[in-house]
């Protein structure tokens, strides 16, 4: 079955590889903001996908509206929206957090994939077997020392998942994929060689995740026709319920 799927934050990192890993037979609409989108999109064409690519900047209610414009220029209904775009922004303890960077996590990282929900149901509600899946993280799970109030947006996530799966049921599946520790560019920038050794050392499977292993998950909850309202943790059992 071809489908048309969203994803946000396609230009790097586990979005990049989703797009990839989606791409046969598809028409993926490629959201980006900073970073070059090209090369995802020849990945994705040279995989016999069908691209469209936005930029928007999802910072701000006002991006989510460009972005929303752009998706209904190109299409008249919508399968998947992957809620993917997300950052930790920077380091921060509780004692030194600020509310201008508490603000800045939640719009980026809950308000904006809350907003485009909603812009999007209209659209999904045109589709074939619709479905949401949104990224999460393990940081919502067991306390992440300097990352606190990025894993509480993320938990707020994870909240709006079960809820909107309920309200938008039976017509749209809302589910959620709750990344480990994902070699990506997020982690050049806000963690160190070190770390990401040690972390791998404390994993039960000896190491850390690849894109490629959320790309997985992100399939199946699109494919399977029986789940909603859950959150799929993919991290090499760091964490264990
Ligand atoms: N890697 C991990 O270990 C890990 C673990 C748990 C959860 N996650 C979550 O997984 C998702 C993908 O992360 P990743 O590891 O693939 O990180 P990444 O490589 O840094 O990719 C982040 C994506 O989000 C987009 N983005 C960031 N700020 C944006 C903004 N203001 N407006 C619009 N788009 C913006 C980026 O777009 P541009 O580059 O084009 O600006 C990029 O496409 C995020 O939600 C992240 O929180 C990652």
């Amino acid at each position: 079955m071809s489908r048309t799927i969203l994803i946000t934050g396609a230009s790097t990192g586990i979005g990049a590889e989703t797009a990839r890993h989606l791409a046969e037979g598809n028409t993926l609409i490629l959201h980006h903001n900073q970073s070059p989108i090209e090369p995802v999109a020849e990945d994705v064409q040279t995989r016999g996908g069908t691209v469209h690519t936005c930029q928007a900047d999802l910072a701000g209610e006002v991006g989510c509206h460009l972005l929303m414009q752009a998706v209904n220029r190109v299409t008249e209904h919508l399968d998947v929206l992957i809620n993917n775009a997300g950052s930790l922004l920077q380091r921060h303890t509780v004692e030194e957090v600020t509310w201008d960077l508490m603000e800045r996590i939640f719009i980026l990282n809950t308000y904006s994939a809350m907003l485009l929900t909603k812009l999007c149901v209209p659209l999904l509600r045109k589709g074939n077997d619709p479905s949401i899946v949104n990224m999460t993280s393990i940081a919502m799970r067991h306390g992440a020392p300097t990352a606190t109030v990025y894993g509480a947006a993320k938990g707020a996530m994870d909240s709006f998942t079960r809820g909107s799966a309920r309200e938008l049921a039976p017509d749209i599946r809302v589910n959620a994929v709750a990344p480990g520790v994902i070699l990506t560019p997020f982690h050049d920038r806000y963690s160190t060689e070190e770390k990401l050794a040690s972390i791998a050392s404390d994993t039960p499977v000896g190491f850390n995740g690849q894109s490629i292993h959320i790309a997985q998950a992100v399939e199946l909850l699109i494919e399977n026709t029986f789940i909603t309202g859950e959150t799929i943790d993919v991290n090499g059992g760091l964490f264990m319920r």
